[in-house]
């Protein structure tokens, strides 16, 4: 039959597409991978307005066992594979569908909000993003985020630095995690950065200003992200202003 890959959005169960929900609700299993980003509300809800019991898909789950759970129920039901947020955008999901496509297994894909463009929240300029990097929770040794930083500074361009998570453990690096993990790695206390947490949602919290402004603000929700700004356009700054640490 079909394998369903559906994008949830970013906050909660409200945030599916129609479409999303109508392929759910036709769905003989559904797959909800919790363990690359996070909702803000627990799978009971999401079972409830959708009217259908969740199997939890964990790491071991997708990536070692799935031609034995998910592909093999998908050569002959319906199955839907849910993911926080887009699908594919920061996450590594273009596998299970290679996989699917070389069972002869038929692949729909239902896309959703992303955080790499709900970012645009901060009133930066998509298109002035440079690569994407990630800092995980053990980053003593870890260079490469500062590197990708240097290497999107170099030209003018935006840093998204998304911050490691374990939900089910509900562990999550936070803003000023990562900020003293940069200052660790020489990037100056008055580097202008954007903290940012539960974007998509009512209240997202959303700072600007130097490093060492930013470290002193509590972000209370997760997930949580940090962006470097590279050279800012006018409008750019003026929006940023609206979030600034000092108002
Ligand atoms: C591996 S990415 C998964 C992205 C997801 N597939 C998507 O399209 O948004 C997860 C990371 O993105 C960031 N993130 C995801 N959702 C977020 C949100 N609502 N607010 C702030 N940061 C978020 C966090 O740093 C989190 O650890």
């Amino acid at each position: 039959m079909t394998l369903y890959i559906i994008g949830l959005g970013l906050n909660n169960e409200k945030d599916i597409t129609l479409k999303g929900l109508e392929t759910i609700k036709k769905s003989d299993f559904i797959y909800l991978e919790n363990y690359t980003s996070s909702l803000s509300c627990p799978v009971k809800s999401l079972e409830k307005l959708y009217k259908k019991k969740m199997i939890l898909a964990d790491r071991n789950l997708v990536e070692s066992e799935v031609e034995s759970t998910i592909l093999k129920n998908a050569k002959t039901k319906n199955v839907s594979f849910l993911v926080i947020g887009d699908p594919f955008s920061a996450t590594t999901h273009v596998d299970i569908m290679l996989r699917a496509k070389e069972l002869n297994i038929k692949v729909k894909v239902i896309n959703n909000a992303s955080i790499l463009t709900a970012v645009g929240i901060t009133g930066l300029q998509l298109y002035k993003f440079g690569q994407v990097t990630s800092i995980p929770f053990d980053n003593k040794e870890i260079k490469t985020p500062v590197e990708v930083l240097k290497k999107n500074q170099k030209m003018g361009l935006h840093t998204l630095f998304l911050l490691d998570l374990n939900p089910e453990k509900k562990e999550y690096l936070t803003v000023s995690e990562a900020l003293k993990y940069l200052m660790g790695n020489n990037v100056s206390r008055d580097t202008l950065c954007i903290g940012c947490a539960a974007i998509g949602s009512d209240k997202p919290e959303i700072k600007f200003g130097k490093i060492k402004d930013v470290l002193k603000v509590s972000f209370r929700k997760y997930p949580q992200c940090l962006i470097i700004p590279g050279k800012l356009h006018f409008m750019e700054e003026e929006a940023l202003e609206t979030y600034s640490t000092s108002s």
